[in-house]
């Protein structure tokens, strides 16, 4: 994939020459310093943003060339979005807002697989409250839940634990883990936190638009040391 944002003087390449694959069943985070393209490139895969060159897939899917209408289907039937700003309406309960992408696309989720989700978020209480009525983990896994009721193809989260204190970051990330070891869902998480990439089964690290490592398995530690040498390499380049 290659993605220019602007022209002449002021393009800038965000995206230079990534090839990667994201496996089904695998919970991957992205990393790398601020703009080396980590938006960019979940924004692409996605279906948030068009490539300029190259081609992207989710599952069977041709996501590059497809049209609006075939862009909007596809995020709302394969793709879960999690943000670092939660993003549920004020004015809908925790119930609602959970339903709400299904209710959009004229679904409902099979009564066994919502009280699953619910139950592995350890939202039952709280269904009936109101966002500005939950503490900022329990709004952060009702966007989660939200993202896993539709059963995607895959979840693409963008700092979701950016906004949270430790504890609840920590819940949240524990859950996301969950999600991918006992209901085999798919997750890719941009993350600047080793300790949330610890929670992945790898990390893919970019730096100035390319890949440049990767980790399998990684602790806080592993991650934190990659950091360091991908910093000295971009200091000695
Ligand atoms: N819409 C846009 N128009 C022009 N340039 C853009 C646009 N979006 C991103 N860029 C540029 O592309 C590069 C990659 O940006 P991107 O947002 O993907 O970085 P990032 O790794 O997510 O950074 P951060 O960690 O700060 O969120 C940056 O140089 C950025 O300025
Ligand atoms: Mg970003």
């Amino acid at each position: 994939m290659t993605k220019l944002y602007g022209a002449g003087e002021a393009q800038v390449a965000a995206l230079r020459g990534v090839s990667v694959e994201l496996a089904q069943g695998e919970f991957t985070a992205i990393m790398g310093p601020s703009g080396s393209g980590k938006s960019t490139l979940m924004h692409c895969l996605a279906g948030l943003d068009a490539v300029t060159a190259g081609d992207v897939f989710v599952g069977d899917l041709q996501v590059n060339g497809m049209s609006d209408k075939e862009l909007t289907r596809m995020r709302r039937s394969q793709i879960g979005f999690i943000f670092q700003q939660f993003n549920l309406l004020p004015t809908l309960t925790a119930e609602e807002n959970i339903l709400l992408p299904l209710s959009i696309a004229g679904r409902k989720p099979s009564k066994d697989w919502f009280d699953r989700v619910i139950d592995t978020v350890g939202l039952a209480g709280r269904l009936a409250h109101r966002p500005t009525e939950l503490s900022g983990g329990q709004q952060q896994r009702v966007a989660c839940a939200r993202a896993l009721v539709s059963q995607p193809e895959v979840i693409f989260a963008d700092e979701p634990t950016g906004n949270l204190d430790s504890t609840s970051g920590t819940e949240v990330l524990k859950f996301l883990q969950y999600s991918v070891r006992t209901l085999g869902q798919t997750i890719v998480m941009v993350t600047h936190d080793p300790n949330a990439a610890s929670y992945s089964d790898r990390v893919v690290f970019l730096a100035d638009g390319q890949i440049v490592d990767e980790l399998r398995e990684p602790t806080a530690d592993t991650v934190l040391d990659m950091m360091r040498k991908i910093d000295v390499q971009a200091r000695v380049a």
